[in-house]
């Protein structure tokens, strides 16, 4: 419902609240910005609990508790248990090697309602080298088959990329196996950590086309099965995704320490500077700062988004991306095939796909290797 206080901006439906930072695996597409947040600076719980409050007020319906890794959060179990009593849908994202029997039944029981398992591969050994972390994919297997013995509803999110994409077929069959009701395959989005490992990720046309028609004939084989989502490869596609289903449209995302963001991945935009919980409400964050105003409807587009039928389907694509890409945020994502920079990512995609892959580098605090204490699993209250 559009508040007429507000003119033409909705609510927002969902928040990702990034618990922490932290996390024992250090996937070299982590989607938590290249400089990671330490611990010392994440909010605490009554600090969260007030933030779900005023999400609440300000009309978020659900609440995903997401990390790095949330399970490390000591408070995890008393922040799904406000959110229920809110009345939040809550989703827990997980790597899963920190949970066991006990800490997930406290979840159920605070009222978690869903939750999803990222994996790395259908492979053992792949998923703990893409990961960086060993035996973590044995350790995802057991919490799978947990939940769903718990009957908590089950997604398995699959980053995809040229290290893994050629296992697509054996993931879709492992969620099956799982017993998942959603698979998630999103190609991994170049920003923050994937940017700086794009040679390493960015995979073939020819990987990228026998994904889609591989997932295409997977839905129809398990209708009623596994509901398949697909991200798109974006370097590869003809018209962009509609990110986050537009800036400040739908969804909001809190970093550890506080900060508002329109999305995961929208510091990377340096010309913005993003308000936090600690020194604003965030209604007024939502409304009326100037981050969230930056991208919002149509009238901040340029040609040609400006004049094409797309620009309320698309939203003239992804923020980041045009920043990532031509060092302006306010430019037509040059994933679109109208856009000037087009040819020049197509040509990138290319050439960081030809040759050997270099070695990854690793999402680390401080860029120079987390300490072990900060990578330590803290267990869940
Ligand atoms: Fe979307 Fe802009 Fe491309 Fe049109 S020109 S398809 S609105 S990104
Ligand atoms: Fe930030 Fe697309 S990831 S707008």
């Amino acid at each position: 419902m559009v508040d007429d206080k507000h003119g033409s901006i909705p609510p927002p439906v969902s928040l990702l609240a990034e618990l922490t930072h932290r996390c024992p695996l250090q996937c070299p597409y982590c989607s938590n910005p290249v400089e990671l947040e330490r611990a010392g600076l994440e909010l605490d719980t009554a600090t969260w609990r007030r933030v779900l409050d005023e999400a609440t007020t300000l009309g978020v319906l659900q609440t995903h508790f997401s990390g790095g890794e949330p399970t490390a959060r000591r408070d995890l179990v008393d922040l799904v248990r406000h959110a229920a009593k809110l009345g939040q849908y809550s989703n827990l994202i997980t790597s899963g090697v920190l949970l066991d029997q006990p800490k997930l039944e406290a979840l159920v029981e605070a009222g978690l309602d869903h939750l999803q398992l990222s994996i790395q591969d259908s492979r053992g050994d792949n998923a703990d080298r893409i990961g960086g972390h060993r035996n973590g994919h044995a350790k995802k297997m057991r919490l799978a088959a947990i939940v769903t013995a718990t009957r908590l509803p089950l997604t398995i999110n699959a980053v995809v990329h040229r290290q893994n994409l050629d296992h697509l077929g054996e993931i879709i069959d492992l969620a099956v196996e799982l017993g998942a009701q959603r698979l998630e395959v999103a190609h991994v989005q170049y920003y923050g950590w994937a940017l700086v490992n794009r040679a390493a990720l960015m995979p073939t046309r020819e990987q990228a086309e026998g994904a889609i028609d591989l997932v295409r004939a997977a839905r129809e084989r398990l209708k009623g099965v596994l509901a398949i989502d697909y991200v798109v490869p974006d370097y590869y596609a003809r018209y962009p995704k509609p990110c986050m289903g537009g800036w400040g449209r739908q969804n909001l995302n809190i970093t550890p320490s506080g900060k508002v963001l329109p999305c995961h991945a929208a510091e990377t935009i340096t010309s913005l500077r993003f308000d936090s919980v600690t020194d604003r409400p965030l209604a007024d964050i939502w409304y009326r700062s100037a981050a969230f105003n930056a991208f919002r409807g149509t009238d901040w587009m340029p040609e040609p988004c400006r004049s094409c039928d797309r620009r309320t389907l698309d939203f003239g694509g992804c923020r980041c991306q045009a920043f990532a890409i031509a060092g302006r945020a306010e430019v037509t994502d040059p994933a679109c095939s109208l856009s000037p920079l087009h040819d020049d990512l197509v040509a990138t995609a290319g050439q960081a796909a030809s040759g050997r892959p270099p070695a990854f580098v690793y999402r680390r605090f401080g860029n120079a290797g987390a300490s072990a204490r900060e990578a330590e699993p803290v267990i869940v209250s």
